[in-house]
């Protein structure tokens, strides 16, 4: 069962498991079922009867949850947690994914999962408060955290960068915040492994895909492989103030990962695939 399956995520699980061959799906877009809601929740976990729910339903408009706090939260928290707990009652196994915003202090090293956490932004928050939550009420689940997703779908710095530099001749790009994209593909496969692996130790796995850029970079890189021409300048994050505070360094240690599984590839190898596919899809 898959929820939030209109998102980025979503769609790329949904296709996963699809080609996977060993599932049947149930994916739900928020017009099929809205998570807030208990009752369309029973409703589709009694239709689904599912193994395995993945939720791929979030709140990740960052900045706008700094003026949408109560919807943020509940739908990053308490829908999440009630998910959880439906999910624990039913002996269904609950997979939830969440970001690397949930990070406290900002090491010069690799974050890993044990790493102390602190919500600095409204939707940070309400992320962690989930994860506690749902934690709560499955301890045998798996959590995902991962950072800078991107695919073929919806609304992402990839596709956004593609946009303005056809239309612009200059864009300016912050160069003071690293961390590794993650081409949400990679990150329905790797969620996918999890779940199937009945050996795997259940809890909290960072992942993206593998080496470090600035946002900058990945635009640079964007615009290499998408054969765009426009002049990228790096500025510092002072000079693009937003409403939520954003993370000066995201670089997040997958090595609890990939001890079992392999590194994910890098980062490079995977945008290049998501932009061939979007010249395919247009
Ligand atoms: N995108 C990133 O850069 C990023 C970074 C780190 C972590 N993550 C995490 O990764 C996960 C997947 O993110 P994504 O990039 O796939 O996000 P996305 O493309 O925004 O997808 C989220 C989906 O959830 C749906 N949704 C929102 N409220 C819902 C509700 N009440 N009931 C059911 N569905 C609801 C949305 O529907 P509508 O579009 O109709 O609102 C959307 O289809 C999330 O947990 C997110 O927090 C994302």
């Amino acid at each position: 069962m898959i929820t939030g399956a209109g998102g980025q995520l979503g769609r790329c699980l949904i296709e996963a498991a699809v080609a996977d061959g060993n599932f049947r799906v149930f994916a739900y877009t928020r017009s099929e079922l809205d998570i807030t809601k208990p009752e369309e929740l029973r409703d589709a976990l009694e239709e689904a009867k599912p193994d395995i729910c993945f939720n791929c339903a979030a709140y990740t408009a960052v900045d706008r949850a700094e003026t949408d706090q109560e919807k943020a939260e509940l739908i990053n928290h308490t829908a999440a947690e009630r998910l959880a707990a439906a999910c624990e009652q039913r002996e269904v196994l609950f997979v939830h994914f969440s970001t690397d915003y949930v990070y406290a202090d900002r090491f010069n090293r690799p974050l890993r999962e044990n790493d102390p956490t602190q919500g600095n932004s409204v939707y940070a928050r309400t992320k962690l408060q989930g994860e506690q939550a749902v934690l709560r009420q499955q301890p045998n689940c798996f959590i995902l955290r991962t950072s800078w997703v991107y695919s073929e779908y919806g609304h992402n710095f990839v596709r956004t960068m593609l946009r303005l530099g056809e239309e612009r001749k200059q864009l300016k790009v912050v160069s003071d915040q690293v961390g590794s994209p993650t081409y949400a593909r990679d990150l329905a496969a790797a969620a996918l492994q999890l779940a199937k692996d009945e050996e795997a130790k259940r809890g909290i796995y960072n992942y993206s895909n593998s080496g470090v850029c600035s946002w900058y970079d990945f635009a640079l890189a964007i615009h290499e492989f998408g054969g765009v021409d426009c002049n990228v300048l790096p500025i510092n994050s002072a000079a693009y103030p937003t409403p939520a505070v954003r993370p000066h360094f995201s670089l997040l240690d997958k090595s609890k990962f990939a001890e079992r599984y392999g590194a994910p590839r890098h980062w490079r190898l995977a945008l290049k695939e998501c932009m061939d596919k979007i010249k395919v899809l247009g």
